[in-house]
């Protein structure tokens, strides 16, 4: 095994650790180093590239039509009920069509996605399908093969674990994948009719919480919203550009397999379950929460179970599946009208409730958007109390025709968010008026809002709205930022309202306004030292944070970490121009354009300035760390513009280069500045490359 096959398979051990197990052993650093040594040898080798190589899930080609294709098996769908009573009557039926013969059954979790299936031939994935109308579906291979939990390669189980159709015992280590460049000792392992051709069908969706993060962006920039994780499933897998499709973190779980075999043992073994762990063993994510249930009793105990904890999965389950285990006995029911007699669905009711709408607030967000609010007559749902949910913008309230005073009923079913879906009319008030979006923002500036041409949000035009400032502070001192422990909501308002925070680089001056901020409500000496430390300790955040948190339009986590790792330092993305920026490998011109106006804006430049002096890290650290520059010495010599002579030092030794003094025959590359002198002479010399300052900036970028 080459080293191309060594990284190949330890980004496929890592892939499935992460995505499939949830149990990563490795950190995104040292994942990142290996991906990126494996692109450049490949990138030196191209004729090495495989379809299944971890590198090549994304394809940059758009795709212009989404082909037609028969399934070889029709994909049945299930009958379903909303009723127990149907629930016993069927299992009776099966009873009865299996002649009394014991049977067992199997509850799955009814995932609210899509279903997909998937073709590997000789152990590659080839094709993957919608289900569409069932006998024919929409061919979305491009974007499936972005899924990370969906492997491009079949795992075979190694030497050491006993046979595929044993329950799954191997641990991680002991997967293996086929490869494109075969080896006769891995292929002889697996059974045949798995090599040949195997189709696996499942379904696709997405967590809550990448749906939520989703919807939060899509908010920000104004666009229309997602209504529920299916249906933003639906639209992610057409969508045209592969890219785009890998930034939205598709899951994909698999609950059926045809391997071809023979009739008798359709799969692998002869039972439903035993097919489960043969696709866990092969490197699929199975669902966890399988259950077998002997009779009726255990099947309606395992409903109640997951009606109660539906909540706490964090994704979105419609109902549980009921299936016969044996898959003889499967055949034996056979099926009617494009539904198995074999299996049935419990549907989950959709949570509603009735309230009253008692207001419409709004809320400012911390790029300037104003978001209605409905405030409401407190009411349990699905687990928790509701009293506000978001209107997202005018147009929807109007399109509701909601007004104050309305009884309006709410729903948390295959949604994540609590929502308004209806008034009842009958309920309505005569004297109930409709309502219109206010001409001027709650900040008590007198500032009137703004809707921009095109966009269904509207802006504070003050270019200091308190309301704006309050969720900005919050943003940068939260969590997921400078998690700055003592600068909470509250105390965030009221310093904002003491005047002692306007701007966000006056966090860093509380620590001086110790006697102002005693002189508040709730506060003692020790709650400000906590504060204090507070802050002195976010001073360590890395860069990508500091970027993050100041709250750059369209600049989230990710976006934050790219910019970081594609530039030294703050000044020189400040000196970035929107082409630089979108020459960095996924940012895009919507970014680039946003992070230009920012660094543009006087105001935020200050801030900037201020925030630097109060002593942020606001360069990068050394902490890169690849093999990139393995073996090569730099010389650095003139004036650079966008590093310190330290920091490109830095960027050199994170990936293994070294930055010497002198130039002489051993040295690699000579990186001249303005003004550079007898350095660069002798390297004309000696015929040492020399490189201008952004060719050497590239040279990081292609290796970070
Ligand atoms: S089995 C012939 N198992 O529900 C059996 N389906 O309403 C076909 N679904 O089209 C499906 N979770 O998209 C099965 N654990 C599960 C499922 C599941 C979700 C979906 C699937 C199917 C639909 C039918």
């Amino acid at each position: 095994m080459d080293r191309i096959d060594f990284l190949r398979a330890e980004l496929r051990k890592h892939d499935h650790l992460y995505y499939v197990e949830a149990q990563p052993i490795i950190s995104d650093r040292e994942y990142d180093a290996l991906f990126r040594e494996l692109q450049d040898l490949e990138a030196a080798h191209p004729e090495r590239i495989t379809p299944d190589s971890p590198t090549q899930r994304v394809s940059g080609t758009a795709i212009n039509t989404f082909n037609s294709v028969r399934h070889a098996t029709p994909m049945l769908s299930l009958a379903n009920t909303y009723s127990r009573a149907e629930i016993e009557q069927w299992v009776g039926r099966v009873i009865q069509g299996l002649e009394g013969a014991p049977v067992e059954f199997v509850c799955e979790l009814k995932y609210d996605g899509l279903a997909l299936s998937i073709v590997y031939e000789h152990g590659m994935l080839s094709r993957a399908v919608t289900r569409g109308d069932g006998e024919s579906g929409d061919d979305v291979t491009l974007n499936v093969r972005t899924i990370k939990s969906v492997p491009l390669a079949l795992a075979i189980p190694s030497l050491s674990s006993p046979s595929a159709t044993a329950p799954s015992t191997n641990t991680n280590e002991q997967l293996q994948f086929f490869t494109s460049e075969p080896n006769d000792h891995d292929q002889s392992t697996a059974p045949e009719h798995i090599v040949n051709r195997f189709e696996v069908r499942g379904e696709v969706y997405m967590l809550d919480d990448d749906f939520l993060k989703l919807n939060a962006e899509a908010e920000e920039r104004g666009d229309k919203l997602f209504a529920n994780p299916r249906n933003t499933t639906a639209g992610t897998l057409k969508q045209k550009d592969p890219r785009d499709v890998a930034k939205r973190r598709l899951q994909f779980v698999a609950y059926w397999v045809d391997a071809q075999a023979d009739a008798s043992t359709r799969g692998f073994g002869s039972t439903h379950q035993r097919n489960l762990d043969a696709l866990r063993t092969l490197g699929f994510p199975v669902g966890r929460e399988v259950r077998i249930c002997r009779n009726v009793d255990e099947i309606m105990q395992c409903i109640d179970e997951w009606d109660a904890q539906r909540d706490s999965l964090p994704f979105q389950i419609d109902g549980v599946v009921i299936k016969v285990n044996s898959l003889a006995q499967q055949d034996q029911l056979g099926s009617v009208a494009r539904a198995p007699r074999w299996a049935i669905a419990y549907k989950f009711e959709a949570k509603k409730a009735q309230t009253v709408l008692t207001d419409i607030t709004l809320q400012v967000g911390r790029t300037g958007v104003v978001t209605p609010v409905a405030e409401l007559q407190p009411v349990s749902l699905a687990g928790s109390t509701i009293s506000r949910a978001t209107l997202h913008n005018e147009d929807f309230v109007h399109e509701l025709d909601l007004r104050i005073s309305d009884t309006v009923i709410i729903e948390k079913g295959g949604d994540v968010i609590p929502k308004i879906v209806s008034v009842v009319l009958e309920k309505r008030k005569p004297d109930a008026q409709p309502w219109h979006m206010p001409t001027h923002c709650p900040c008590g500036n007198h500032s009137p809002l703004h809707r921009p041409e095109g966009e269904a949000n509207y802006y504070c035009t003050h270019s200091s709205c308190p309301w704006q400032i309050r969720r900005r502070l919050e943003h940068f001192a939260g969590r997921d930022a400078m998690d700055i422990d003592g600068l909470g909501e509250r105390a965030i308002d009221q310093f904002v309202q003491a005047g002692l925070l306007t701007n966000l680089a006056d966090i860093y001056d509380l620590p001086s306004r110790r006697a102002e901020i005693l002189a508040l409500d709730r506060w003692a000496p020790k709650s400000v030292d906590k504060l204090v430390a507070g802050i002195e300790k976010s001073k360590s955040q890395p860069f990508e944070r500091v970027l993050y948190a100041l709250g750059i339009r369209f600049v989230g986590e990710g976006v934050a970490k790219i910019i970081t790792r594609a530039f030294p330092n703050i000044d020189a993305i400040a000196q970035a121009s929107e082409q630089e920026l979108t020459a960095v490998h996924e940012i895009g011109a919507r970014i680039a354009q946003s992070v230009v106006e920012f660094f543009a804006d006087p105001t935020e430049a200050d801030l900037v300035h201020r925030l630097q002096q109060a002593g942020l890290q606001l360069h990068s650290t050394s902490t890169i760390a690849s093999d990139a520059f393995k073996g090569l010495t730099f010389v650095l010599t003139g004036e650079l513009t966008t590093f310190t002579r330290r920091e490109a030092q830095e960027a050199i030794e994170a990936r293994s280069g070294k930055a010497s003094g002198s130039v002489s025959k051993k040295t690699n590359y000579v990186v001249a500045g303005a003004n550079a002198g007898s350095k660069l002479d002798k390297a004309q010399e000696l015929g040492v490359p020399v490189l201008t300052e952004e060719e050497f900036r590239a040279m990081l970028d292609a290796s970070v």
